[in-house]
C-alpha cells in the first residue's frame, strides 16, 4: 500500500453519464487529495492529510510541487504500428488532390502497405515502442493499435506479431485490433467479397490464440468496402464472437448502422453522419468516436460531436494516428482543438479521452479515480484543471502512473 500525494485537485471523472452532454459544474474536484494504491488498483481517494492521519505507517510518495491528477487518458483508435511515411500524400493534398482521389491513383493506404511490408517484425515492434513512447508523454496510459497495413496473410501476421512484442515491452496496456479489411490490396485476385472471405478463413482462425487479438475493424467507404460487404464481414466475426469496431461514414454516410445493427463497441470518424446516423447510434449502445486529427490531417469537416452529443449518444475522441490522414498523433491537441470548433465542455472533453474512450474499448475498469479501479492516473503541473484543455496539448503530463506504478517523469 502506498499513499501518493498531495495533489493541488484531483480530478475523479466519478459520477458521470455514459450517454449524453455533461456540464463542468457536475465534475467531482477534491482539493489537497491523496490517493491510495495497492496492487495496482486505487485503494482510497480523498484529502490526503486524513488519509494520512488515517494510514500513520503508510508508505508515502510525496508530490512536491502543485500537481492536478486525472485519470490516464485512453486512445481507442490508433494506426502506430507502420512503416514509411506520407509526407508526399499530404504535399499532394495541400495542392488541391483529394484523399479519395490520391487513394485511386496508386497512393493513400497502398503506399504505406508497401513500405510495411517490407519491415521485419521486430523493425516494426521497435517502429510501434517508439510511437507508444510518445504516447505516453502525453499522458496515454492505454492504447489500442491496429494492423491493416500489410493486407496478406503473412505481413498482417507480422504486424500482429509487432504489435503483440510491442505490448510485452510496453508498461501501459496496449489493445490489438486486427483491420485486414482496411482496403482489398492491389495484388489480391478475386473481388473484395473473396478478400473478406479469405480473411475469415486463414486469419479469424488464430487471432485469439496466436496474437491475443480479440477485435475486429473494417473500414468501410468508396475506396475500401461496401455496406454490403462489411455486412458479410460484421456478421461472420459477430458469429465468432470478437469485439467489433468500424471506420464508418468518413467520407459518405451510412456505415454507423452497420455499426448499429452488429452493436458494435464503436463506430469511428463520423464526419459525415446525419440525422438518421446520429439518432441510430444515440438508440444504441455503440460508442460514436470522433478522429479530429483526422479532420485536421485531410483538412475536412469535424464529425457532429456537438449534435452526437445533445442526441444522447456516448462520444470519445481518439487520435486515430497514421502516417496518411492523421500524422500528428497528439490527442489532447485534437481533443482540445475540436472543444473549440464543435463547443464542448471541458467536461465533455475529458470524458471524451478516459471513461467513454475506456467503454469503447469494453473496459469498464479505468477512466476514472476511485476506488477499486485500475490506478492509471496522470499529473499537470498546474493548480487549476481548466490549463489542460486551454492550452491545447501544450501542457503536458509531469507524471505518468501505470497500476499505481510511476512509469514516467517529465524532464
Ligand atoms: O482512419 N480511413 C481509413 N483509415 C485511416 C487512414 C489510413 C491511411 O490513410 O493510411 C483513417 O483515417
Ligand atoms: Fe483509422
Amino acid at each position: 500500500m502506498k499513499l501518493i500525494g498531495p495533489f493541488t485537485q484531483i480530478l475523479t471523472m466519478r459520477n458521470l453519464p455514459m450517454k449524453g452532454t455533461i456540464k463542468d459544474e457536475q465534475l467531482e474536484l477534491i482539493e489537497n487529495g491523496g490517493i491510495i494504491v495497492e496492487n495496482g488498483f486505487i485503494r482510497q481517494v480523498g484529502n490526503y492529510k486524513q488519509l494520512r492521519e488515517q494510514n500513520p505507517a503508510i508508505e508515502l510518495e510525496e508530490i512536491n510541487t502543485e500537481q492536478v491528477v486525472l485519470p490516464g487518458f485512453v486512445d481507442s483508435h490508433t494506426h502506430i504500428c507502420y512503416g514509411g511515411n506520407r509526407a508526399k500524400d499530404f504535399a499532394m493534398r495541400l495542392n488541391g488532390k483529394t484523399y479519395l482521389e490520391i487513394a485511386e491513383s496508386g497512393g493513400g493506404i497502398w503506399s504505406t502497405v508497401t513500405q510495411t511490408r517490407s519491415k521485419s517484425p521486430d523493425e516494426l515492434k521497435d517502429i510501434t515502442l517508439h510511437h507508444i513512447d510518445k504516447l505516453i508523454a502525453q499522458g496515454i496510459t492505454t492504447a489500442e493499435v491496429k494492423s491493416g497495413y500489410a493486407l496478406s496473410v503473412e505481413g498482417e501476421k507480422n504486424m500482429l506479431q509487432a504489435i503483440g512484442m510491442a505490448k510485452q515491452e510496453t508498461p501501459i496496456e496496449v489493445v490489438t485490433t486486427f483491420l485486414g479489411a482496411h482496403m482489398k490490396p492491389k495484388d489480391f485476385e478475386g473481388s473484395n467479397r473473396d478478400y473478406l472471405e479469405h480473411l475469415v478463413q486463414e486469419i479469424f482462425p488464430v487471432l485469439r490464440k496466436e496474437y491475443q487479438c480479440n477485435r475486429v475493424d473494417i473500414f468501410v467507404e468508396q475506396s475500401a468496402f461496401s455496406i454490403e460487404e462489411g455486412d458479410y464481414y460484421m456478421n461472420e466475426a459477430k458469429k465468432q464472437g470478437f469485439e467489433l469496431t468500424i471506420h464508418a461514414d468518413q467520407f459518405t454516410a451510412g456505415a454507423s448502422q452497420l455499426a448499429v445493427k452488429y452493436q458494435a463497441l464503436s463506430a469511428d470518424h463520423l464526419e459525415f453522419s446525419g440525422k438518421d446516423e446520429i439518432m441510430a447510434l444515440s438508440q444504441s449502445d455503440v460508442v460514436a468516436t470522433v478522429l479530429p486529427g483526422a479532420s485536421i490531417g485531410l483538412g475536412m469537416q469535424y464529425a457532429p460531436a456537438r449534435k452526437l452529443l445533445d442526441a444522447n449518444c456516448c462520444v470519445s475522441i481518439a487520435s486515430d494516428w497514421n502516417p496518411g490522414s492523421a500524422p500528428m498523433g497528439n490527442l489532447l491537441t485534437q481533443a482540445s482543438i475540436l472543444a473549440t470548433f464543435e463547443k464542448l465542455s471541458m467536461a465533455e472533453v475529458l470524458s471524451a479521452i478516459t471513461f467513454r474512450a475506456a467503454k469503447a474499448l469494453n473496459f469498464s475498469d479505468r477512466g476514472i479515480i476511485s476506488e477499486q479501479k485500475i490506478g492509471d492516473f496522470i499529473s499537470f503541473s498546474t493548480s487549476d484543471f481548466r490549463n489542460i484543455i486551454y492550452e491545447q496539448g501544450q501542457l503536458q503530463p509531469t507524471n505518468v502512473w501505470k497500476d499505481g506504478r510511476l512509469i514516467y517523469t517529465k524532464k
